[in-house]
């Protein structure tokens, strides 16, 4: 059990929560949260926002049952956390110029990844309002684009970048990987899967994603895959 430290609605519906306690995770990787006893059933997956040495941070949106309970926590609270799943980004010691994209609440692991990549270009993409985008200003010296009711990707030079990772809805990462076909770009291209999830830890398959070669599970095997790998249906 964590001790919720903070919950603050920075958008409308959008709310970040810190919880209190030392925490593991690398950029990209997502936690099972849930706040609740025995309904709804299962955890509720989000990515890490933050991290440092007095907690855990994420940043959600209010879709359904779960992200609405979490949005009624008070500092004080206990929530319960399992975790750190999944791949994550790619640890890049090298990586040249880097491009992250996100769209909407797809914006919220991409924060801790400007910690780790030196001076990453950042694509923010926003239906309504734009939020928190001083913030990520302030965490990276390379350029900060900030789209509100267009499409970001257009904004996005692909042979500009020699890695672009994108973070999003669906249709957003289609347009990932048609762009990134259509461009001939040599970038090494990766997205970020939203699927939904039940255990979080490979044993239940609700993840499943196609994949060029076989069916894979976002939960261990991805979130983040290769653009070109996955089969959008
Ligand atoms: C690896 C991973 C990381 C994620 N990180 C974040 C994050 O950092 N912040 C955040 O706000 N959300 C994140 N999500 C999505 C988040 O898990 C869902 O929004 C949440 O589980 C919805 O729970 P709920 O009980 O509020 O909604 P439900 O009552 O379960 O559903 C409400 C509505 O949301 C839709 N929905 C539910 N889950 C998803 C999903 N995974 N993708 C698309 N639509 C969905 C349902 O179809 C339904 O229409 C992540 C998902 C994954 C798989
Ligand atoms: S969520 Fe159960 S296998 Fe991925």
């Amino acid at each position: 059990m964590a001790e919720v430290m903070a919950n603050v609605e920075v958008a409308p519906n959008i709310f970040r929560l810190k919880a209190a306690g030392e925490f593991a995770g690398r950029m990209g990787q997502f936690y099972m949260v849930r706040a609740w006893d025995k309904y709804p059933l299962l955890s509720r997956p989000l990515s890490i926002f933050d991290r440092d040495g007095a907690g855990i941070e994420f940043l959600y949106q209010v879709t359904g049952e779960g992200t609405t309970l979490l949005s009624n926590l008070q500092p004080g609270d206990e929530l319960q956390l399992e975790g750190p799943f999944g791949n994550g980004f790619p640890e890049l010691e090298d990586a040249g110029s880097i491009a992250l994209v996100g769209g909407g609440i797809g914006i919220a692991p991409l924060y801790y990844a400007l910690r780790r990549y030196r001076s990453p270009d950042v694509y923010l993409g926003f239906s309504q309002e734009a939020y928190l985008t001083e913030q990520f200003e302030a965490a990276t010296t390379g350029k900060v684009v900030v789209d509100v009711g267009g499409i970001v990707l257009e904004q996005v030079d692909f042979q500009a970048y020699d890695t672009i990772i994108a973070c999003g809805p669906e249709p957003m990462l289609k347009a990932v990987q048609r762009k990134k076909l259509e461009s001939h770009s040599t970038a090494e291209v990766y997205v970020s899967l939203e699927n939904r999830m039940a255990c979080g830890i490979g044993a239940c398959l609700v993840c499943s994603v196609k994949c060029q070669d076989k069916r894979r599970k976002a939960c261990t095997d991805g979130p983040v895959f290769l653009a070109e790998e996955v089969v959008f249906e």
